[in-house]
């Protein structure tokens, strides 16, 4: 297996100063607590908690992925996942990095799958071209409805509307082009499914949205796109070895909780994320939504009004290097990070050498754009580092169904320290809550009028603000 790796040399004082960076003592100070939290973690897990951890050896649970990959590959030629947050980034992050960019524009021959739209959001304008897009198309339309609470007003109403779509045109048989991932008892989608008998797979219990890639959220629409969902859950479980290590600097999910611990506590209170690698933009995305939800808390467990969290950042390189870094290296020394090198891209273009004789581009004659997006990279953590700004880097060997396991694995566990380094609870979202409620009550949902009136006032178009 090509396992990734973490680096973290470019954080350390010896690297970037005692201010910035972090020391194999600052490290070993940190290690027991660290040895604890470990410990505490395989304990929970024996008692059934923590149970993301658990995913990639679901037997159960991958079948019913592969039995509806199976059902569904022939019948479907389109496929629309409608989710939102939790229940789309990783299928768009999956997505993106596994198949081609023009992976929507290839023939039904050379693609490996349907054509795929994860919607993600309720854009008017988006829903409206998807909605003539597949409307020629409906009797091979799919939709994979995902949702845990089954009551997300986004994901409820793309459903409506897709929906009554494809029974306008196929009547009562509209049923069998719907596979519905969520709760197995409680909210409306579920409701639905068993009023209207849709086929479905169970969102997996006490596995939240933002820890549920590697879970039929992730994986129908990966699988049915061609992806090696086995190969995926073998990265995860491999990656589950390494951060089961009690010794910190064996257990790379340890290891970055605690340099960004240790860098917030300093400061560093931005974390951005910047693959070198279009492919991998998804998994910035991810991350994002993985650390902010995570870690932003109001009150920790023993301590009320903490408000902790770094603000996860995601950049590109090389196109954000022609608009954010300016600002990286001379703006406030007030963020970690951390890169995704890919050692072997699938394809090896080469720069041709017809313009060789013009001296200021002989240098890429001859040349590979792999060689040059990583020497960018090279070129920016040198930069980076010469400004006393802490950098770390993810390798891929590969991009891969299995290297993908590992990293999604391997940050659903860095999370989980960082939050049991915080003392908040990481897997909880109540301020997100909030707003899905507030949602119900301006839409005018019954039950929710008490929250309408408190929020019509804080309404924004006031006229006695407006120029
Ligand atoms: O991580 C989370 O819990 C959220 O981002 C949810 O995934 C998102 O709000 C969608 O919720 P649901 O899956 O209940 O529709």
């Amino acid at each position: 297996m090509d396992r990734i790796s973490f680096y973290w040399k470019n954080a350390s004082v010896d690297a970037v100063g005692k201010d910035h960076g972090v020391s194999v003592k600052d490290l070993k100070a940190l290690a027991p607590r660290i040895a604890r939290i470990t410990k505490s973690i395989a304990e929970g897990r024996k008692k059934g908690e923590f149970r993301f951890r658990q995913l990639p050896y679901d037997a159960d649970m991958i079948d019913s992925i592969n039995r509806e990959v199976e059902h569904f590959r022939d019948r479907c030629d389109v496929l629309i996942v409608l989710g939102i947050g939790g229940s789309a980034l990783g299928n768009i992050a999956l997505q993106t990095a596994l198949n081609p960019y023009t992976y929507n524009l290839q023939s039904d021959r050379t693609r490996t799958g349907p054509l795929l739209f994860v919607l993600d959001n309720v854009d008017p304008d988006v829903i409206k071209s998807v909605v003539d897009f597949v409307t020629p198309r409906l009797k091979k339309t799919i939709l994979n409805v995902i949702s845990k609470s089954g009551d997300t007003a986004e994901t409820a109403a793309q459903f409506v509307l897709f929906r009554e779509l494809l029974q306008k045109k196929l009547g009562k048989r509209y049923t069998e082009n719907v596979l519905m991932i969520t709760d197995p008892e409680k909210g409306a989608l579920r409701k639905v499914t068993k009023e209207e008998q849709y086929r479905s797979i169970d969102y997996p219990a006490g596995v939240g949205g933002r820890f549920s890639v590697l879970s039929p959220v992730g994986l129908f629409s990966a699988g049915m796109c061609g992806a090696d969902i086995e190969a995926m859950m073998g990265g995860a479980a491999d990656m589950d070895k390494r951060c089961k290590e009690l010794d910190i600097m064996a257990n790379p999910a340890a290891m970055i909780a605690a340099i960004h611990y240790l860098l917030d506590q300093r400061g560093k209170k931005m974390s951005v994320m910047m693959p070198y690698s279009s492919s991998l933009y998804g998994l910035a995305d991810w991350y994002r939504q993985l650390w902010a939800e995570s870690l932003g808390k109001q009150d920790g467990l023993r301590q009320k009004n903490l408000f902790t969290g770094q603000t996860p950042v995601k950049a590109l390189g090389t196109t954000d290097q022609h608009s954010q870094v300016q600002l990286y290296r001379e703006g406030p020394n007030d963020k970690i990070f951390t890169f995704l090198e890919v050692e072997r891209f699938d394809q090896r273009p080469i720069i041709p050498d017809s313009l060789k004789h013009v001296s200021e581009l002989e240098y890429l004659a001859g040349s590979t754009f792999q060689k040059l997006i990583n020497s960018e990279k090279a070129g920016t953590e040198y930069a980076l580092l010469k400004s006393g700004r802490p950098t770390t880097t993810v390798v891929f060997p590969r991009i891969s169904a299995d290297t993908l396991g590992q990293f999604f694995y391997l940050y659903e566990t860095a999370v989980h320290y960082m939050g049991e380094l915080l003392e908040i609870d990481t897997f909880n979202q109540p301020a997100v809550e909030l707003g899905k409620k507030a949602t119900f009550a301006v839409m005018g949902r019954k039950g929710y009028e008490a929250l309408a009136a408190e929020i019509a006032p804080v309404a924004v178009k006031d006229k006695g603000f407006m120029l």
